[in-house]
């Protein structure tokens, strides 16, 4: 494999979830907001924004709603969201009526690229952090209760939360999680036939993750990475209540 900095930084990057209380320098936010601006975007549409999250009391809010203490101590906080409020409102500036039937920006498939926007960008400020020596971790928790969360952030019509990403100082050194084998998930000119060419390396992937040792719980190590997928493949009432509910009426209508 080749190597330099640039790849060296992906490479070594694992969630961290204990932060020094130490606040993040206002160059150095600056610097993370700038290169999310600078991740591609569907259309040059920039259909994102991001909540940079400071009171405390809105911080402990957002733990609540995802049920991990460790975003209330975040020292810089973000929830990124899919955005076309802006875009509607520059729209209609121009003219366009945002009730007609014509407009777009309400779409399901505007809210895919909004939300695509908002991931990318989020993903090159994550990038951006470990590069600078911080650590982060991305917060799907914060969808936990969508209502709730818009609510907190005053997040206007066209508008959905998307992600959280905490970043701070690592105050931990979690060991790099596992990943199956690059065959298990490249593959060439076309998806596999036979399921048991996905499966092949599985056996010895599930011994690899049963040694990893999660922070958040160090007493025994995580369950193997089958147990883990079946696990995910029921519903235990916690996520299907939060896919998407809101995404119907007033932010996003998945309509077209
Ligand atoms: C979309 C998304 C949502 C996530 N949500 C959470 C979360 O709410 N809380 C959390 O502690 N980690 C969250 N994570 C982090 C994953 O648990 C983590 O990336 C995964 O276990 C792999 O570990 P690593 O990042 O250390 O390689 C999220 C990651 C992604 C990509």
């Amino acid at each position: 494999m080749r190597t330099n900095e640039t790849i060296e930084t992906p490479l070594n990057r694992r969630s961290i979830r204990k932060f020094k209380p130490e606040a993040v320098d206002s160059q150095t936010v600056a610097t993370l907001e700038v290169v999310a601006q600078h991740a591609a975007s569907s259309q040059y549409l920039q259909d994102w924004s991001a909540i940079r999250v400071e009171d405390p009391a809105i911080k402990q809010a957002i733990a609540e709603i995802g049920h991990q203490t460790y975003i209330a101590e975040a020292p810089l906080l973000y929830i990124f969201v899919a955005d076309e409020h802006r875009n509607a409102a520059i729209a209609t500036r121009k003219g366009v009526d945002v009730h007609a039937d014509e407009f777009t920006l309400n779409s399901s498939y505007r809210f895919s690229q909004a939300q695509n926007d908002a991931v990318l960008a989020l993903h090159a400020m994550e990038t951006a952090a470990y590069s600078l020596g911080l650590g982060c971790v991305i917060l799907g928790s914060v969808l936990n209760d969508p209502r709730k969360l818009i609510a907190t952030l005053h997040l206007p019509e066209f508008t959905y939360p998307v992600l959280g990403l905490a970043i701070g100082k690592p105050d931990q050194a979690p060991a790099l999680k596992p990943r199956m084998e690059r065959d298990d998930q490249f593959f060439t000119d076309f998806y596999p036939a036979d399921d048991a060419q996905l499966l092949h390396g599985l056996d010895a992937f599930d011994g690899t993750v049963h040694q990893y040792y999660d922070l958040r719980n160090t007493d025994r190590p995580v369950d193997a990475f089958s147990d883990q997928i079946a696990n995910n493949a029921v519903d235990r009432g916690v996520f299907s209540r939060s896919v998407t509910p809101v995404a119907e009426d007033q932010h996003f209508r998945f309509d077209r």
